[in-house]
């Protein structure tokens, strides 16, 4: 078990990457939190994994990510029930987005920077700052996209938000690094979870065989990237994006 012990959190823990990597986490012997701004489905995502008797235990919490005070309360939620935090997930997030010429700002570009954009800096700076308070590193894994590193149709705001995924993520390494503490972005390219299924089964296939794999990724695939990020055996990738899009980058 390779995180064994290991205290995480996980935003959009109630969603579909965020669930595959609670049950893969628990698999390896985590203690979680799974977050998320539905309670009830976290809670959900909690019961099942109870019932599967993995070997780590979890907890379900509320966040709104694009709040600071809700993600530090977070955080000191974690430690007051697990004693200390090893790994943070920064993964909530929304998509979507409309044609430049359609766009006012109050509606399609703040709103989705607070979520996609401000929540991975305020999970970079909680984490960080717990780290450094309990003596002892850990890892920052954040999700940006394929759109975070090349421009797609209707995807201006949430490339923005998704490139400064991967910026924050090589500053908090530079940084943080001689501390110990790791941060790394993964980039996913077209996951099968409701953000994709949602477009309809037109857009899937179009999606799929833009991927040099011809599928859609699955969530588990993710997840035990993720996983492995958060393990021992990534104690040396810092600083840098891993790409986990079916070869969409190639
Ligand atoms: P999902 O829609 O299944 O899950 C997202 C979760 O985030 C949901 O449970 C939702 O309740 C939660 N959430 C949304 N706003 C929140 C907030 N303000 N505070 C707390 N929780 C909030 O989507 P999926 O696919 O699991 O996405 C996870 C991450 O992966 C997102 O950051 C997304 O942008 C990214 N991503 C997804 C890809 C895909 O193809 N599905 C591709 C590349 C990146």
């Amino acid at each position: 078990m390779r995180l064994d012990g290991k205290v995480a959190i996980i935003t959009g823990g109630a969603g579909g990457i965020g669930h595959a990597t609670v049950r893969k986490f628990l698999r390896e012997g985590a203690k979680v939190v799974v977050a998320d701004l539905d309670l009830e489905r976290a809670q959900s995502v909690v019961d099942e994994a109870d019932a599967d008797g993995f070997a780590g235990s979890a907890i379900a919490a509320r966040v709104d990510v694009s709040s600071y005070p809700d993600v530090v309360a977070l955080v000191a939620r974690t430690v007051e029930e697990f004693g200390r935090l090893d790994v943070m997930f920064n993964n909530a997030g929304i998509a979507g987005g409309r044609p430049l010429l359609e766009q006012n700002p109050e509606k399609d570009y703040y709103p989705m920077i607070r979520i996609d954009q401000d929540s991975v800096y305020f999970g970079i700076l909680a984490a960080a700052h717990q780290f450094v308070a309990q003596d002892s590193p850990g890892v920052i894994i954040s999700t940006s996209s394929i759109y975070g590193e090349s421009a797609a149709e209707n995807a201006m705001v949430y490339g923005a938000a998704k490139a400064a995924v991967i910026s924050f993520t090589r500053s908090a390494a530079y940084e943080l690094g001689p501390r110990g503490i790791r941060a790394v972005a993964i980039t996913p390219g077209r996951v099968n979870t409701h953000m994709i299924q949602r477009l309809g089964s037109e857009l899937g296939e179009l999606f799929k065989s833009q991927q040099v794999s011809g599928k859609l990724t699955e969530p588990e695939e993710i997840a035990n990237t993720v996983a492995f990020l958060a393990s021992d055996d990534a104690s040396a990738i810092n600083g840098t994006v891993v790409h986990v899009d079916e070869g969409y980058s190639a």
